[in-house]
């Protein structure tokens, strides 16, 4: 059975990294187009890397939790494809492997003069000089809104090639993201969710439970592994 799991920040929701939508979420707390917009890092740039150097902090505190650690079993039993919204580590760190992070990483860095991307310093700054061309041009490896999420041809692929879609903590509010489960159920996949509540995209799903990632995405993996 080819598996394609979607994850987004409800998974890492209880190792203590913050949803962006919840009631305590990010972006009640940051404005989107200030953080997360090429323009909010043209307009001003130390608030902007202030604010992802707090984050990859947070996500160097951070430990993989038992869902992320069910899907790593999962993926070893299955092959499933690991899709992630997540700029955070989680998955890698509970051993999964060729994590597809379709909106970058957090601890890398991008030039936006030369193009390098490299793993990211701990800090970076304004001025922090790039280590391939000495321009003080770095900015986290994440996408913004307004730009291309990442490697959007093999997920395409392997969306039509899914039995099963797979949806993890994700609000369903960003597209493309928010349209695999469609595109998954147009081609034949069956398609669940599995989140806190129902999400925007509900009604894409032919089945759904809901609960803490913790408790739902370990007991649904052994389900899937007993047949
Ligand atoms: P959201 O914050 O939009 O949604 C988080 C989802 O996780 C919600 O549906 C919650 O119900 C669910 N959730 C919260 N705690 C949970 C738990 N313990 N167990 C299971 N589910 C839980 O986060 P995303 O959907 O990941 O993009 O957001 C998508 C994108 O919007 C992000 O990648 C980011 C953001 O703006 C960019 O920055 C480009």
């Amino acid at each position: 059975m080819n598996i394609v799991i979607l994850t987004g920040a409800g998974i890492s929701a209880e190792s203590g990294l913050g949803t962006f939508r919840d009631a305590d979420g990010l972006w009640t707390k940051y404005a989107l187009e200030d953080v997360a917009t090429p323009e909010g890092f043209a307009r001003d740039p130390a608030l902007v890397l202030d604010f992802y150097n707090k984050r990859r902090r947070n996500c160097l505190d951070a430990a993989p939790n038992a869902a992320h650690m069910a899907l790593t079993k999962l993926q070893a039993a299955t092959g499933a494809l690991i899709v992630t919204q997540n700029v955070d580590d989680l998955h890698e760190r509970a051993g999964s492997k060729d994590v597809i992070h379709m909106h970058g990483e957090l601890l890398k860095q991008l030039c936006h003069n030369c193009g390098d991307v490299r793993a990211a310093t701990a800090v970076i700054e304004p001025e922090t000089p790039c280590p391939a061309c000495q321009r003080p041009a770095l900015r986290p490896d994440v996408v913004w809104f307004g730009e291309m999420p990442y490697h959007m041809e093999r997920i395409w692929e392997a969306l039509a090639n899914a039995d099963l879609f797979v949806s993890i903590g994700t609000s369903g509010a960003v597209y493309p993201a928010a349209g695999f489960a469609q595109d998954a159920r147009r081609r034949g996949a069956d398609t669940l969710e599995l989140n806190l509540e129902p999400s925007e995209g509900a009604r894409d799903f032919t089945s759904a439970i809901y609960g803490p990632a913790t408790d739902i995405v370990p007991a649904w993996v052994d389900s899937v592994l007993k047949g």
